[in-house]
């Protein structure tokens, strides 16, 4: 079986007037179904840039990628649609909750878009929110909840897509140690479930709660490993000038 994600040499360029920016510069790893992946590297490295082209926000301006053994860059905004819709479960650091819908009904609304009936919306939102732990909130608004139990109604909701790649970015950003810790753990405990979870951090202490880390620099891949190795986690460089464009 080919591995779920495939990136064959991407590089990503952009134009700024006479200077060409290179955010991924031959970028080469699989993932296969069922690993946790973080993807870490500092400010510049280029994980936004890996993060959009994996999650079919956006294509390689050379090179290939293969999602589930599709190739996405050839593909116009709609199929990049219906493969994000089909495939892939996104958790942000802004939970994006609809602060007028309770939520079972913020878990219901992308399965609505995805033509996916109203008996059937219900009862996966029930069972996504049940295995984050809310099954005794169903009928509260956002706003009545913690951040903590705000990001795992959104990991619910990316949940109940049953989608077959988890993308998390800075799925912890907007909250406390403790609380982030929880949101991780919970993380763990699906790929645990035999989901497959990419997470894209600048934190070295989140990304080695991964089983595998993929460190850039520059839009270089400079590790490429398990996350318990002594070199998985460097002291980043002390960057006077920063990177890529400046
Ligand atoms: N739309 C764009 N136009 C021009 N340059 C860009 C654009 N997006 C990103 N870049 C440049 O590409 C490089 C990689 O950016 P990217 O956003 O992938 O980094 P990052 O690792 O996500 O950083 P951060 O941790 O700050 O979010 C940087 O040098 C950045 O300035
Ligand atoms: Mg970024």
């Amino acid at each position: 079986m080919s591995a779920l994600i495939e990136f064959q040499n991407v590089c990503k360029y952009y134009e700024m007037g006479d200077t060409t920016v290179v955010a991924a510069d031959h970028i080469s790893f699989q993932i296969q179904r069922g690993e946790f992946v973080a993807i870490v590297g500092s400010s510049g490295s280029g994980k936004s840039t890996c993060m959009n082209i994996i999650g079919c926000l956006d294509v390689p301006s050379e090179g290939t990628y293969l999602l589930d053994g599709r190739d996405v860059g050839g593909m116009n905004k709609n199929e990049l649609a219906e493969i994000r819709n089909e495939l892939l479960g996104f958790i942000f650091q802004q939970y994006n909750l609809l602060p007028k819908l309770n939520l079972l009904e913020n878990v219901e609304v992308p399965l609505m878009y995805a033509g996916i009936s109203r008996s059937e919306r219900r009862e996966r939102a029930e069972a996504a929110l049940g295995m984050v732990g809310l099954e005794e909130k169903l009928k509260h608004k956002p706003s009545q909840l913690s951040g903590g139990q705000q990001q795992r109604v959104s990991i619910a909701r990316a949940l109940a897509g049953e989608p077959a790649v988890i993308l998390a970015d800075e799925p912890t950003g907007a909250l406390d140690s403790r609380t982030g810790r929880e949101v991780l753990s919970l993380l763990q405990q699906l790929h645990a479930a035999g989901n497959t979870v990419v997470l894209i951090t600048h934190d070295n202490t989140i990304a080695v709660q991964a089983q595998r880390i993929i460190r850039l620099e520059d839009g270089r891949v400079v590790y490429d490993g398990p996350s318990d190795a002594p070199d998985a986690v460097v002291t980043p460089r002390v960057a006077g000038t920063g990177g890529g464009a400046a």
